[in-house]
């Protein structure tokens, strides 16, 4: 099996380094093919993804990816700025399904930004439609319009297609669960969630087993800090669910603790933490690489099919925090190196 190494920008070699160590304890016959992405790739090729990096990640059987984001690049044309590699590999290679599970390890209740008590019953998985929306919507751009004053402009967009495939990612990840599905919408003020609302339930007349609610987002968002225990699945569009998701992860202790797999039609995937390049603390160790671990977990589950792998990171993430594992974010001091090292230990 062919994987694809993505480390990208700021901390992402570290992270996904860690990663790496932990796929070949538990794996053989994983050959790793290295390429450069985001503002690495630039620096390196005059590109955010240069066709050397988007040809590997087609040929590969699973992408792990660690992170883009450069300061030093925030000045760059939209086009040629880090973010669009990843943008880019989402539209480029189908990957509209975006899985992202936040669950509280119970040794992280303290650690989270709710009361334990609260934190300790979050069990949900997030499904972010990942290759729509405002991300993609055309037309888009900056302008001088007649009064004389700049103006930004963005389209919030999705087709009935879009809407359908992503609903039923999460009826079918609602099954494979406790049964319960929110969709999240804005419908009472925008057309594109109206649409949205009304594909769902038409999807929802396949799904008879699952419970469906739907929730406006910023409903929703709240409700996610009030009583984050009531949702199961929730199945959102591109825009809200990267909110929403990163609200999640403070929720369970650390945006440095949430994986993430982005899928295409056929189950081919690419495996990210849900975290940034977090430049202010590259280099230095700080990292977390839990998340960048769990996502090669899931890389294991979903398009490797070892799933008895994949539950030993888990367990073996879950061990290493119960013996005390802390990086900084998570209130400890230990390093990128030491928190993979922790994984690898309980895994032997
Ligand atoms: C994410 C990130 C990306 C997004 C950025 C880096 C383009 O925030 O994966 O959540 O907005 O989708
Ligand atoms: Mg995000």
């Amino acid at each position: 099996m062919l994987i694809a190494l993505l480390p990208g920008d700021g901390i992402g070699p570290e992270v996904t380094a860690q990663a790496v160590r932990v796929l070949e304890q538990v794996s053989t016959g994983l050959t790793f093919e290295e390429a450069p992405v985001g503002g690495a790739a630039y620096k390196a090729a005059g590109h955010p993804l240069p066709p050397d990096t988007l040809e590997l990640a087609r040929r590969a059987d699973a992408i792990l990816f660690g992170a883009v984001g450069d300061p030093a690049c925030d000045a760059l044309e939209r086009s040629l700025r880090p973010e669009q590699a990843i943008l880019g590999l989402r539209k480029e290679l189908g990957l509209f399904a975006n899985l992202r599970p936040a669950k509280l390890f119970p040794e992280l209740a303290d650690a989270s930004a709710l009361r334990p008590e609260v934190a300790r019953a979050i069990d949900m998985v997030i499904v972010r439609e990942l290759t729509g929306d405002v991300y993609f919507g055309q037309p888009r751009g900056l302008r001088m319009n007649a009064a004389g004053l700049r103006e930004g402009f963005d389209t919030m967009r999705y087709d009935e297609s879009e809407v359908a495939r992503i609903a039923r990612v999460g009826f079918e990840t609602a099954r494979t669960r406790r049964g319960r599905l929110c969709s999240v919408d804005k419908a009472n003020v925008l057309e594109t969630s109206q649409l949205w609302r009304d594909v769902v339930i038409e999807v929802a007349a396949d799904y008879p087993d699952i419970t469906l609610e739907h929730m406006y987002v910023d409903n929703a968002a709240m409700q996610l800090v009030r009583n984050p225990g009531q949702f199961d699945v929730i199945v959102t569009g591109n825009l809200f669910g990267d909110i929403l998701s990163d609200q999640a992860s403070m929720c369970v202790g650390s945006i440095g603790m949430l994986p993430s797999a982005s899928l295409d039609a056929a189950g081919k995937g690419l495996y990210e933490p849900i975290h940034g390049s977090a430049p202010d603390i590259a280099g230095q160790g700080k990292a977390n690489p839990l998340a960048t671990i769990l996502s090669a977990a899931m890389m294991l589950r979903y398009s490797l099919g070892q799933p008895a792998a994949a539950d030993r990171i888990e367990a073996a993430v879950a061990s290493a925090l119960a013996g005390g594992a802390r990086s900084p974010d998570l209130g400890g001091g230990m390093t990128t190196a030491q928190m993979g090292e922790a994984v690898l230990a309980a895994l032997r």
